[in-house]
């Protein structure tokens, strides 16, 4: 399996780094918006999929804030959002955004969610069609940004820190800027494997007959309740493994690159990651992880 990465096509004028900073910018946004303007009492706007997939108030302000702050800066590229943000552009860039990942969580006070932003070249509307060239994972409870671009390392940096010109430079001046490396683990059976279920129940009940097999096989498992913190553990070695079916772009964009530029492999059924199967690990383990998510599996489309 081929771990190479080569760096996309970006319009004329742009660059990684410079796309970089804004994914930090905006999701840092996002991050303080849903964490310092969060109602006192949260309730459920609307479902989605199924009555357990809700969508919060915050959810929907999260991304119109974040759609109108990408049209200020970049009006020529496309927008993708959970909440419903479709917008083609022209200029070859579509930034796939999660203005709540993990939205349960969020509704329950359970700190662990995201913001996550992502600028994708390809059609992102298309399985297999797009590749992310930079992204930013927000973390408000910890006040975390996580990061990356392609080619340039996967970085954490204090929400509060402004990132000014490439991470590594940041990281020699301030200390809490940190490079992040995913776990060298390679044995299944020593394996912490993060995981989760989408919100259809039949979906669900194939997910636990697929559990049945893994659970087994490795030291433990985590349920975290978001899929891009989940690929951001990958990438800082906190779990060794992360597998799971029915992700949509906007779950996954950011937290591919932030894996993969922390030496991580991030694979699907073949080569991308997607709908019917993500799984992130190091190279010596995520064909493992694979093989044992794929064994007898009706993929969850
Ligand atoms: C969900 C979370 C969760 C994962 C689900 C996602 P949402 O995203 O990432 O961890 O298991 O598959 O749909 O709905 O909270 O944005």
């Amino acid at each position: 399996m081929s771990t190479t990465r080569t760096v996309p096509a970006l319009p004329d004028g742009v660059t990684v780094g410079e796309l970089e900073l804004l994914c930090v910018e905006l999701a840092t946004q996002a991050a303080r918006f849903i964490r310092d303007e969060r109602p006192e009492r949260m309730g459920v706007a609307a479902t989605k999929s199924t009555e357990t997939d809700v969508v919060t108030v915050m959810d929907r302000r999260s991304e119109e804030l974040l759609h109108r702050l990408i049209q200020q800066v970049r009006p020529d590229d496309g927008i993708l959002g959970e909440e419903g943000a479709d917008v083609e552009g022209t200029s070859g860039l579509t930034w796939v955004v999660d203005p709540i990942d993990g939205t349960v969580n969020y509704l329950y006070e359970v700190p662990a969610y995201a913001v996550s932003v992502a600028v994708v070249v390809g059609d992102a509307r298309s399985q297999g069609g797009w590749r992310p060239v930079a992204g930013a994972v927000a973390d408000p409870c910890l006040r975390l940004v996580h990061h990356a671009g392609v080619g340039t390392g996967a970085w954490t940096r204090p929400e509060g820190q402004r990132a000014t010109s490439t991470a590594a430079q940041d990281a020699s001046a301030q200390p809490a800027v940190r490079r992040l490396v995913a776990s060298g683990e390679d044995r299944l059976a020593r394996t912490l494997l993060a995981t989760g279920f989408g919100y259809a129940p039949e979906v669900r009940a194939r997910q636990a007959e697929v559990l049945l097999r893994v659970l087994p096989q490795v030291r433990d498992i985590r349920r975290i309740g978001s899929a891009a913190l989940d690929l951001v553990r990958v990438a800082d070695g906190s779990v060794d493994a992360y597998a799971e079916s029915g992700l949509n772009a906007w779950d996954l964009a950011a937290g591919w690159l932030i894996a993969e530029e922390a030496g991580a492999v991030v694979v699907g059924e073949g080569e991308h990651p997607g709908k019917a199967l993500t799984v992130a690990a190091g190279p010596a383990l995520v064909e493992q992880v694979r093989t044992l998510f794929l064994a007898g599996a009706q993929p969850d489309r």
